[in-house]
C-alpha cells in the first residue's frame, strides 16, 4: 500500500495497536463485544473442517473463535495496521490466512461457492449504503449453497430507528449503517431469510441462510 495518509484505513492502522484494550472502554459501539462476537460463531454454526471467510477480519478475534471450532479461517481486510496486529495473535500453524483487501465486501477475490460461513463483525456498516446491495450479492456468491452468513454490527431496524439513535447517543459517529428492512430484502431476493438478535441498543447479529439464487 502507498503511504497516502487520507486513505480510510489509515485511521484503522493507527487504532490497531491499542484496538483490543479500547473496545472494554467503549461499551457504546462495542457493548456485549465478547457476547456478539459468541453469537456471529453460533449462528453461523461452526465446525471443524467448515472453510470460512471473515470479512473485515482486524486484529482476528473473531477468526480466532472459528479456529477454536476447528475451522479454516480465510481473513480479508483493508488495513495494513490491523492485519500486523492480528499476525502476532495468531499462532503460525493456525489455520488462518490473513490477507489484505482494498474493499473485501464488494470483491473478494474468490471463486462461487466455495466457503461455508461468511462471517463478520463490526466492519459491514463501512460499506457505503448504495453499495451495500452489491456486498450482500458477493458474500452469497462465494458462499456454498447451504452455508451460512452470519454478521454482528452497528445496525438499526430502518432509517428512524437509526435517527433517534444519532440523536440520543452523542458517542454515535454517523456512518453507513444498515438497516434491518433493507437487509431482509436484499436477502430474500437471494432467496434467503435473516434471522435477526438484538444485543445492546445500536448492535445486533444477524445471519441469512436458505439455499441462495445468485
Ligand atoms: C471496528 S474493526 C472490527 C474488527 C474485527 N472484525 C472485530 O470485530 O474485532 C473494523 C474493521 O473493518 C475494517 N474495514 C474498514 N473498512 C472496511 C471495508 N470497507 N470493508 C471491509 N473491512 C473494512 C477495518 O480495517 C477494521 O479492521
Amino acid at each position: 500500500m502507498s503511504d497516502n495518509v487520507d486513505r480510510p484505513e489509515c485511521s484503522f492502522d493507527k487504532w490497531a495497536e491499542n484496538f483490543d484494550d479500547s473496545i472494554a472502554s467503549d461499551p457504546g459501539c462495542f457493548g456485549r463485544y465478547e457476547d456478539v462476537l459468541d453469537a456471529v460463531v453460533e449462528a453461523a454454526r461452526i465446525q471443524p473442517g467448515m472453510q470460512v471467510l471473515d470479512i473485515g477480519v482486524g486484529t482476528a478475534n473473531l477468526a480466532l473463535r472459528c479456529v477454536a471450532r476447528g475451522a479454516h479461517v480465510i481473513g480479508l481486510d483493508p488495513s495494513d495496521g490491523m492485519l500486523a496486529k492480528a499476525r502476532e495473535k495468531v499462532d503460525q500453524h493456525a489455520s488462518i490466512q490473513l490477507i489484505q483487501s482494498a474493499q473485501p465486501f464488494l470483491s473478494t477475490g474468490y471463486p462461487d461457492d466455495i466457503f461455508d460461513a461468511v462471517v463478520s463483525t463490526y466492519a459491514f456498516h463501512h460499506v457505503e449504503h448504495e453499495t451495500k446491495p452489491d456486498a450482500v450479492r458477493e458474500m452469497a456468491r462465494v458462499l456454498k449453497p447451504g452455508g451460512i452468513i452470519a454478521i454482528g454490527d452497528l445496525i438499526f431496524e430502518n432509517a428512524r430507528a437509526e435517527q433517534e439513535a444519532v440523536q440520543k447517543y452523542e458517542w454515535l459517529d454517523e456512518e453507513p449503517f444498515s438497516h434491518l428492512d433493507e437487509l431482509r430484502a436484499e436477502f430474500s431476493r437471494l432467496g434467503m431469510t435473516l434471522d435477526c438478535h438484538q444485543y445492546t441498543p445500536v448492535s445486533w447479529v444477524i445471519h441469512a441462510t436458505g439455499i441462495k439464487q445468485n
